[in-house]
């Protein structure tokens, strides 16, 4: 049973390990040796992106790893976003070689457009008038590119409804591998996994835990009752049940931790699983979706509702 859920197998072939490092909020001075300890723990994901501000460390933690021999280059799944500061079709592959060069990578496994959505760049910093729609097309023409000349072995989006993967699944040429997208056992996603399953697009789940430390974010996954009651049952930890939870709905997972204890016990769920009659539990959880992006929402910008960012799934 352990190897079970290690890997999922995505639309071009490739195998994502299931469960990966989220590295959002994990600061510079501790990032490094955060992942030192993860991938010391048995990880082989690191899930990173430019906006997050500490790749540069990440790549020296990654080149330590390679130096020592902990782990080779090629057992590693290496994600990584471009933010919709540089969302505009001309900026896709400037942006991937800061990342890489800051990784100190030759490719990433995979290349996610991070959110549907880019920022005119003669407006600097964040005010109202900010964001203009990203022009989905010639987007991912460069994200396609970039697939052909290896330097991505796997291109995907984030934060993106089923109406938006749509519209992109329409143009594609290379279709998105991923989607990665709030999920957690209240707001499981069933409509859009629906969808990403029937169009062959692997879901990854960011918040899995529902981000409790996020002062923004009301968490209360990991106080939902029916966790707390697998949990118990099951001798877990309500992470780990949140966790599972996602292993087996069929997507992987990214938490974030930056502390070791965690570290391990959120990659110690293999060798253990939630049988039917309590999965079947989770059904009940009312949904709500803790991250509604409010802050890409304005009267002047591409999206004036959260509704619209979504388009309707929330
Ligand atoms: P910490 O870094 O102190 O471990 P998510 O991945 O859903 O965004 O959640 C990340 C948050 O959850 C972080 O604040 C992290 O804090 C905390 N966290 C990570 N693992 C666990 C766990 N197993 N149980 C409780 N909280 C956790």
């Amino acid at each position: 049973m352990g190897e079970e859920f290690r890997f999922f197998e995505l639309n071009n072939g490739a195998r994502i390990p299931s469960v990966g490092l989220g590295t959002w909020q994990a600061p510079p001075g501790v990032v490094g040796d955060v992942i030192i300890a993860a991938v010391k723990a048995g990880y082989r994901h690191i899930d990173c992106a430019r906006v997050y501000e500490n790749e540069k460390e990440i790549g020296m933690a990654l080149k330590k790893l390679f130096e020592d021999g902990v782990v080779k280059r090629e057992d590693l799944w290496i994600t990584s976003k471009i933010w919709c500061w540089c969302n505009y079709p001309e900026d896709v592959p400037v942006v991937l070689e800061i990342t890489l060069q800051d990784l100190q990578l030759d490719y990433v496994d995979l290349y996610l457009v991070h959110w549907p959505l880019a920022k005119k760049k003669d407006i600097p910093g964040f005010t109202p008038d900010c964001f203009t729609a990203l022009d989905i097309p010639a987007t991912w023409r460069e994200m396609e590119k970039i697939y052909d000349s290896g330097k991505a072995h796997a291109i995907g989006v984030s934060n993106f409804s089923s109406k938006k993967l749509e519209d992109l699944l329409k143009v594609a040429r290379v279709p998105p591998a991923i989607n990665q997208v709030e999920s957690h056992p209240v707001w499981n996603q069933s409509k859009l996994r629906e969808f990403c399953q029937s169009k062959g697009i692997h879901l990854t789940a960011y918040s899995p835990l529902g981000s409790p430390g996020t002062i923004w974010i009301k968490s209360d996954v990991l106080s939902n009752p029916v966790l707390d009651m697998v949990a118990e049952k099951l001798g877990k930890t309500l992470g780990q049940v949140a966790l599972r939870w996602g292993l087996q709905m069929g997507q992987s997972v990214v938490p974030k931790s930056t502390n070791e204890a965690r570290i391990k016990e959120n990659f110690d769920i293999f060798d253990w699983s939630i049988p039917d009659d309590l999965f079947a539990k989770f059904s009940e959880i009312k949904q709500r979706r803790l991250i509604e992006g409010q802050f890409l929402i304005h009267e002047l910008g591409p999206y004036k509702s959260v509704e619209e960012l979504w388009d309707g799934e929330i």
